[in-house]
Order: C-alpha cells, then structure tokens, then sequence
C-alpha cells in the first residue's frame, strides 16, 4: 500500500510559534510523518499578505523551519522547504485563479475578518486570492491529507471544490484532499477572550503563548489568565470558557483524559491549575527553545537542509504543474 501524501505550512509572520500553532498542526505533523509521505512548508509567500519587513521576515522565516525541526519534524523523513524556493506554487495559484469565482473567493471568512481588521487601503488583491494559493500548495504535492487546526476548514473545501472543478473540466488530475483536523481541543483559545482563538492578532500579547517566549513570560500569562468567580474545576466550555480552556491545553499537552486531569484538581483553587499548567506548558516548550536556538547558531546548515528539501519539492511540484499545463493545452516548453 502506498503511503499517504501529506502537506502542510505555516506562515513565518510572528518571531515564535504560538500554542495553537504547536497543537492544533505540529503535534499531528510529527505524528503523520511516521506513516505518511510527508511535506511541511514555510509559506512565505502567505506572509506577505500582512504587512511585513523583509530583514524580519527573512529571519522568521528560518526560525520557523528552525521550530518545525526542533519540535520533531525530521527533514530526512519529510520534505521541509520555504515555498518561494518552488516557483510552482505562483504558476499554479495563477491557473487556478482563473478558476475560483470572485464571490468565491469573497466568502471565505478569514479573508471577511482579515480585509475588515486592515482596512481598505491595506486589504491587497493578494490577501483576496491568499485561499488560492493555499489550494495550489496542496494540489501541487497531490495531497492526501491536510493536518491543519480546526480554522482553517473553509480553505480545504475551497481547495476540494477547485480540484473536482478542475478534474471535471479538464480530466482527472488532482488528488481530492481530505482536512486532518484533530477533534479533541483542535482549537486553543486565547487565555485573556477565551471563547476566541489564540492568534497571533489578537488585540492584546497577554492571551498568547509563545514556544520561544522567555519562561517567566509564559509563567505571568498563564498565571494570569480568565477565569471566573464560581471557583469550581470543571469542563463547561459555555459557562466556564477559561477553566474550560486551561483544562484542555492541559489534557492536549500531557495527553492525559480530560476527566482525570478534573479529578486531580477537585476542589482545588485555580491557583493550584495555573502552577500545575506552567509546569506542562514549560516541560513542551522548553526543549523545543533550546533546540530551535542550536538550530538558528549553525544557519549554514539550516540553510542546506532547506535547500535540499526545496529541490525535493521542486522536483514533485514540477510534475503536477507540467500535467496541468498539457491538460489545459499550454505547450510544453523546450526548457522542459
Ligand atoms: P497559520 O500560519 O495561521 O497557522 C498554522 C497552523 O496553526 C493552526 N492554528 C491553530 N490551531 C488550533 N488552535 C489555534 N488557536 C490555532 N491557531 C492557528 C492553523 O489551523 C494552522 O494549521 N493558511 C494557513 C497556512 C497555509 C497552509 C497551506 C496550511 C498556507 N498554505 C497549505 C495547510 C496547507 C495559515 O494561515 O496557517
């Protein structure tokens, strides 16, 4: 049996990955590349969408492949690469533009919340096709599946519409890929709103947990988080959103059940749930800092390691991209 192709990326656009980066999508990629055929990207060419700097965003573009490895991702199993390396995602994101209906494209959420935060001056054509883009990155590598967190299923069935779009007009070509999207805790919400995600946009710094944030920071945060004034420990995500969330961050990270995380503090303060929390988040995130720093002190060998995964990538990507081409009636150039 062959083995399933899996892709995923994220977006270089923050100096650290944050907890719901780490456990609605790393903790699955390292899990899926043990069995799958696996190919994780930095997208870079998403980053650009927001506003940017380039020195910054040279550098979080390697911290992030940096944090990809140091959190387990292994480029000897996977294929890691930054994805302005493979030209062929712009070629195809071209292709399938052509094939994505302006109201389409106008309904995706992300782009509603994105284009109404940045205003009109800011909200760029980029930032309107940014979902497809997203779907030549997974077409492209004829994915399987797609291990994302639970906020990004609106880009899948784009990206599901356009591929049998494509395959009924033109015969079939694309993979018809499938969300891998964990059920139990897919989304981590922000410790000061927590009935909203945590995002590195959220209106204040103080919800968001970062893996390279110093440890007295993490600490303060979560010390600090919402809570409420019953003071019971339970799960009750509508009545009680914070505890609720502390819970689950602390049964996702420890991979313990819910209920007996539950029972463990039963008639406990939320003092005692905090402390016991700083102790989980800091055990997950400390070796991950220490290896992400190694990893960023020999930027020669980073580089290397993503130059090779680009040609890895290049050399699939390409392959796709040239039976669209000869399935749409571009000629095949000499250069091929
Ligand atoms: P990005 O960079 O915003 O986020 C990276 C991954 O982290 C997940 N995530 C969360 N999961 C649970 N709880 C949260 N609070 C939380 N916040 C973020 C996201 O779901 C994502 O899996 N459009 C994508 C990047 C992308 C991509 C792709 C992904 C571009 N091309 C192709 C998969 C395949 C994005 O902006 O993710």
């Amino acid at each position: 049996m062959t083995k399933p192709v899996l892709f995923s990326g994220m977006q270089p656009s923050s100096d650290s990955l944050h907890l719901g980066n780490y456990v609605g999508a790393l903790t699955n990629w390292v899990k899926l590349q043990e069995e799958g055929d696996a190919i994780y990207c930095v997208v870079n060419q998403h980053a650009i969408t927001s506003k940017f700097e380039p020195e910054q965003l040279r550098e979080r573009t390697l911290t992030t492949a940096a944090q990809y490895i140091a959190a387990g991702i292994d480029p000897d199993k996977s294929i890691l690469y930054v994805q302005s390396d493979v030209p062929a995602h712009a070629q195809l994101a071209w292709i399938l533009g052509t094939m994505t209906g302006f109201g389409e494209a106008g309904r995706m959420t992300q782009f509603k919340d994105k284009s109404q935060r940045f205003g009109a001056e800011a909200t760029t054509v980029g930032l309107f096709t940014y979902p497809v883009l997203m779907a030549a990155d997974i077409l492209l590598f004829q994915a399987d599946q797609v291990p994302v967190g639970d906020d990004q299923r609106q880009h899948i069935e784009l990206t599901r519409t356009l591929a049998e779009r494509f395959n009924s007009r033109y015969g079939e070509t694309f993979t018809v890929p499938e969300g891998f999207i964990p059920e139990v805790s897919a989304r981590v919400y922000d410790l000061q709103e927590p009935t909203a995600k945590m995002s590195k946009s959220a209106a204040s710094d103080a919800g968001l947990l970062r893996i390279l944030d110093p440890a007295n920071v993490t600490k303060k945060k979560i010390m600090r988080a919402v809570t409420d004034a019953d003071g019971e420990i339970r799960v009750d995500r509508e009545a009680k959103p914070g505890v609720s969330n502390l819970l689950g961050i602390h049964s996702v990270l420890t991979g313990r059940a819910l209920d007996e995380i539950v029972a463990e503090y039963e008639g406990r303060g939320y003092g005692d749930l905090k402390k016991g929390l700083v102790e989980v988040v800091e055990a997950t995130f400390a070796p991950i800092r220490e290896r992400t720093e190694e990893l960023l002190g020999d930027r020669g060998e980073l580089m290397r390691l993503l130059a090779q995964g680009a040609e890895r990538a290049a050399e699939r990507a390409d392959a796709t991209l040239r039976l669209v081409h000869e399935r749409i009636g571009f000629p095949i150039g000499a250069a091929r």
